[in-house]
This record gives C-alpha cells, sequence and structure tokens, in this order.
C-alpha cells in the first residue's frame, strides 16, 4: 500500500530514519561502560524494542506495568520500571510477571511501598527486585538525601526484596538550552554520585546505576559511576526534541492529516485534540510551512506561508511537537519505507489494559498517590510533560 492510499489521521513511523536512529545511539554507547536501557514509553510497540536490543541494548525502561506486561509477552527484557508500582492491583499484576520468571526490577522510594512489595511478593512466593529511586533534582518521585536512600537499602535488604542499586532521571534538564542543560545535568549528576558513595560506604555498593534521557544522554553515558541510560525519546525524536538535539537524531513520527476546508488566511485539516497534543507547542508541518495553531477536538487551524498552495483534500504531513502524548492517542503505526507502507505496528502497553479494567461504569479517573513528600504528592496520572 502507498501512503497517499491510507484514511487520515493516521501516524507514519519512517523506519528508515528509525533505524538509522536506533544505530546511531548504539554507536554512542559501544565500548563504554555506561550502556543504554532504552525507555519503552516512545515506542510502545515490540518490533522496537527488539531492535534496539539487537543493537545493543542491555534491556528495556518502561514507566508503568502495562508497558511491562505488552514487553513480558514478547519475550522481551530484561524490565527496569523507572517508575513507583503502588496499589494491591498492581502489585499483583508485579507479583504475577515475577512468577512467570520475568526479569523485573521495579523502582521504590518509601518504606511504605517497600514494606508492600515485600508483603506481596513473600504470599506469591516470588523475590521481587528494586532499585532506590533519588530525586536528583527534579522533584518528582524520589528519595532526597543520601541517608533515606542507604535506609531504603537496608530495607530492601531486610524485606528480601534483591536491591539492585538506584536510579535518578534528570527530567528537569533534559529539554533545556546546551549549556544551560549541560550545568543542570552535572549537578543532577553529581547528586546521584553522593548517593552512590553513601551506598558504597554502607557496604551496598550498587550493581545499577540508571539516569539519563535523550537531552542528556551524552552527558550521563560518559558519567564516571553511571552504568546505565534511559533514553527513550531519540528513536522517534519529535518536535520538541528536535528543537533541543538538532543533528543527532531524526524525527521519525508523523500524522498524516487531509485539508478539509480553506479559508484565505488559514485552513482546516481533519486532526484534532483527539489525534495530535500541543502541551509542547504547536505542531508544525515536516516542511516548516504550516504550524496547527489551534486544535479542536478533530480539528487544527492551520496557518503559516503554505496555506494558500492548499486545496481541500490535499495531504499534510505534520510532525508532533510531544510525540509521546500523540502516540498514547492511536492504535497503530502505518510503518513506511519512502512512500511505501511496509508493515503496520500496533501501539499498546496502556497503564490499565482494556482486558483489565475496573469494570467501571461511567467515565472516571482514578489515581493513586505513588509518591508524598514535604509540601508535595505525585500519583499516577500525568500529562507526560518532559518525561
Ligand atoms: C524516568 C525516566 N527516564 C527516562 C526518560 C526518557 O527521557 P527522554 O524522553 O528524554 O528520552 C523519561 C522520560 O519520560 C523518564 O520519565
Amino acid at each position: 500500500m502507498r501512503i497517499d492510499e491510507l484514511d487520515t489521521p493516521c501516524l507514519l513511523l519512517d523506519l528508515d530514519r528509525v533505524e538509522r536512529n536506533i544505530a546511531r545511539m548504539a554507536a554512542f554507547f559501544d565500548g563504554r561502560p555506561a550502556r543504554l536501557r532504552p525507555h519503552f514509553k516512545t515506542p510502545k510497540t515490540p518490533e522496537i524494542a527488539r531492535r534496539q536490543l539487537a543493537a545493543g541494548a542491555i534491556g528495556i525502561t518502561v514507566a508503568k506495568l502495562g508497558e511491562a506486561e505488552v514487553l513480558a509477552d514478547a519475550g522481551l527484557g530484561p524490565i527496569l520500571v523507572a517508575n513507583q508500582v503502588v496499589g494491591a492491583p498492581k502489585l499483583r499484576r508485579l507479583v504475577a510477571l515475577l512468577a512467570r520468571g520475568v526479569d523485573i526490577t521495579v523502582a521504590v522510594e518509601s518504606e511504605a511501598n517497600v514494606r508492600a512489595i515485600a508483603e506481596a511478593a513473600r504470599e506469591a512466593g516470588v523475590v521481587a527486585q528494586a532499585i532506590v529511586e533519588v530525586d536528583s533534582g527534579m522533584h518528582r518521585c524520589g528519595t532526597t538525601t543520601p541517608a533515606e536512600t542507604v535506609a531504603l537499602a537496608r530495607l530492601l535488604v531486610e524485606c528480601g526484596i534483591r536491591y539492585r542499586g538506584l536510579m535518578g532521571y534528570e527530567g528537569h534538564a533534559v529539554l533545556l538550552p546546551p549549556e544551560e542543560r549541560q550545568g543542570k545535568a552535572e549537578a543532577a549528576l553529581g547528586i546521584v554520585g553522593e548517593h552512590v558513595e553513601a551506598l558504597a560506604e554502607a557496604g551496598l555498593a550498587p550493581e545499577i546505576v540508571s539516569v539519563g534521557g535523550t537531552g542528556t544522554y551524552a552527558i550521563a553515558g560518559a558519567w564516571p559511576g553511571v552504568t546505565e541510560v534511559q533514553a527513550g525519546s531519540y528513536v522517534f525524536m519529535d518536535g520538541r526534541y528536535q528543537q533541543v538535539l538538532p543533528v543527532e537524531f531524526e524525527s521519525a513520527l508523523t500524522l498524516l492529516t487531509t485539508v478539509i476546508a480553506v479559508h484565505g488566511e488559514y485552513a482546516v485539516c481533519d486532526a484534532g485534540a483527539k489525534s495530535l497534543t500541543n502541551e509542547f507547542g504547536a505542531p508544525r508541518s515536516v516542511d516548516g510551512r504550516l504550524t496547527a495553531a489551534r486544535l479542536s477536538e478533530e480539528h487544527a487551524h492551520l496557518t503559516g506561508d503554505g496555506v494558500g498552495g492548499l486545496a481541500v483534500g490535499d495531504r499534510v504531513e505534520l510532525l508532533p511537537s510531544h510525540g509521546d502524548t500523540t502516540l498514547n492517542l492511536h492504535d497503530v503505526y502505518h510503518v513506511r519505507r519512502g512512500d511505501e507502507i511496509v508493515e503496520e505496528w500496533p501501539i499498546l502497553g496502556a497503564q490499565v489494559p482494556l482486558t483489565r479494567t475496573n469494570g467501571a461504569a461511567g467515565v472516571h479517573y482514578r489515581a493513586t498517590d505513588i509518591a508524598r513528600g514535604p509540601g508535595r504528592m505525585r500519583c499516577d496520572s500525568a500529562l507526560g510533560v518532559a518525561g
């Protein structure tokens, strides 16, 4: 099938570009002490994780159990959940994965959660594995003092959970301009280093020191003591990331749309907020001449100097400004080589898979508190800002 035969709006994934992105990141890590454990929250399809592993990744990072279950079903891993897994329903799913023999490690940051994981694992007769999440400056989840990290690592050991190390994600740095990014990332990695030192002094030297995102992969990947980097966005490079790292990686994910109206200064295409997100700024066309300046549910206002050449029925390819939240609105990637569609890959890994809903009637969104700290609380529902 050719691209112009597709109905719209639909996601296109350029496989040549994806393969080059995977190869470039793999080349950076080739021969380094730090390795790549790419984040699955970006591709959410096993075909890409499989290619990343084949290119040398040491495992896959996920944000949630739904993603871990997809990988486990595809036989891919080892899996690191770079997030808190909180609440009895999720712990049942976690121990079910462990009981299947899946190599899965979760992050922890609170005593209550460690005890709950230990209890669930004991009841299921499995051994859970965990790393401590350190707050390296993003102020999301994570321990704040090295003493807290050491205490939590000790508690893991006492509770019979296999303690494996720590993580810290410098999400507050990844999208900053270069000089500021460097400074903020180094400060964050320095904080992680202090926690590593304290663990080592306590006889709990970490086997895993996991950090980093796409904007900081080169800094984190060369930082002494770091064992792995969790970059995810590099594989698709959305519009926001393309501004931050304009040369290393190529934008591979676009949304194909159809122009449905042309009105002088502006045109309208058939992609709205139900197929495209704009919290990272207005999406642009791939040639940069059109901006999706306003989104209704099923309409986008296109403005810019490209409007003059548009007619009803024309196709416009938009580059999502935030790929991760846009692809989450779709079920499938139409995988292209040039103008040919060569494959269709499903987009998987919802937080609570559809087959496992709570059976609730009506539309409610229930979130679980996953972290508390002085003056803050985090729950497991988010827009995905900076991760
Ligand atoms: C914990 C964690 N690690 C790594 C990443 C990957 O970051 P990036 O999108 O910059 O590749 C994210 C982003 O959401 C994250 O939340």
